[in-house]
């Protein structure tokens, strides 16, 4: 059954009758431009062929309600109540709708269906919060733009969830067309889209699940951010967007050793992004593959982002043969991502799966995943 109809089902056996219609959005890779999102910089995500389907039909009150194929509950907001707390995997759809209620004052009920995969970095978050807030704007008819669909889904994020993350895999989520990625200014929100062309050179990004899952909600990711807030004061400026490479001798005076070393990352990476888009216009592989390992050296060297299973799975990639790989979103678990021959990915997959077998790690998942198109409605 496609998930599509999966959702229309379940809708109709949770709630007892059938849902007006059922949207969808993607999760997200992202190819370049780590940790720049909310410097105000460049990044450069793709849509995946893997997506969260919602079903959702408006109802008379003002009660929300979500249930899904992930467990039996039915959970439950009052728009006129208070804002959500707890609610497992329901905070995201729930804070949508939360974040939107001065757009749409009607409850609604929704039954979530999905294929990406959770903890893996590629934004099954995003692809949730998106699929909702893309069907309340049609239900309430409240004419937002998809740009401003991706701000409430950050608020929603940051201010229901708590999760200190920016505005890059909403934005991918809902900009993203079938084979490119979508370089993101993260200043205004404007988007270019930029053709990958992957397929007629028979390559396809291969995505190495480490297993180690992570939560941007913890520390790790807020220290990072803390970090990049400081060196701007410290060097005054209102974001790092306002400086680049020419300001890192002054930064390296200025700025203690950690914090230099977290500026230095976002600094390199945003002009990385310049540079990779440059790669792709010429098809110029081998520029781009360097631009992805430097991309990844500085994660793990500088913004010590990295996990030893990202780095044995960009290692292995490279060895088996990937034109270039990285570890991608936000680090300390997730994913790694590798741009590889197609006839190449079976090689990937068992190297990398010895590999860390040998290493007496948790077994990888390893697929391929192809840019696809951002939110839309199904039916
Ligand atoms: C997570 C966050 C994003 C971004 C990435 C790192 O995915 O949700 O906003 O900061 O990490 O690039």
């Amino acid at each position: 059954m496609s998930l599509k109809l999966e959702a229309e089902t379940g809708f109709q056996a949770a709630f007892g009758y059938p849902a007006t219609g059922v949207w969808s959005a993607p999760g997200r890779a992202n190819l370049i431009g780590e940790h720049t999102d909310y410097n105000l910089g460049f990044v450069l995500p793709f849509g995946i062929d893997r997506r969260t389907y919602a079903a959702i039909s408006l109802r008379a009150d003002k009660i929300c309600r979500v249930a899904s194929t992930i467990d039996t509950q039915i959970y439950q907001l009052d728009l006129a109540g208070q804002k959500p707390t707890g609610l497992d995997w329901a905070l995201y759809p729930l804070g949508i709708a939360w974040m939107m209620r001065e757009h749409g004052q009607q409850g609604f009920d929704c039954f979530i269906t999905s294929d990406v995969p959770v903890g893996a970095g590629l934004s099954s978050s995003a692809a949730l919060e998106c699929s909702v807030a893309f069907g309340l704007n049609e239900l309430w008819q409240a004419g937002l733009e998809r740009v401003e669909l991706a701000r409430i889904g950050q608020r929603a994020e940051n201010e229901v969830v708590g999760a200190p993350t920016g505005i890059m895999d909403q934005t991918a989520s809902l900009m993203a067309q079938s084979d490119s990625a979508v370089l993101i200014d993260c200043r205004d929100l404007t988007t270019t889209n930029v053709k990958l062309g992957l397929s007629e050179k028979n390559l396809v990004v291969a995505v190495i699940d480490t297993g180690v899952a992570h939560r941007h909600s913890d520390g790790g990711y807020r220290s990072r951010r803390d970090a990049c807030e400081l060196g701007a004061k410290t060097l005054g400026v209102s974001s790092l967007r306002e400086l680049d490479i020419s300001d890192l001798p002054r930064a390296k005076v200025e700025l203690d050793d950690l914090t230099f070393r977290r500026v230095r990352h976002v600094i390199t990476e945003n002009q990385r992004v310049l540079d990779t888009v440059s790669a792709l216009a010429l098809s110029n592989l081998d520029s781009l593959g360097e631009l992805m390992a430097q991309s990844h050296a500085s994660m793990r060297d500088d913004f010590e982002i990295s996990i030893d299973e990202l780095d044995l799975a960009v290692a292995t990639a490279i060895e088996s043969g990937a034109i270039g790989s990285r570890m991608t979103g936000g680090g300390f678990g997730g994913a790694a991502i590798a741009i590889i021959n197609q006839d190449e990915l079976f090689t990937l997959e068992k190297k990398c799966k010895l590999a860390f077998a040998a290493k007496g790690y948790k077994e990888p998942r390893i697929f391929a995943v192809k840019p696809s198109q951002g939110a839309r409605k199904e039916s």
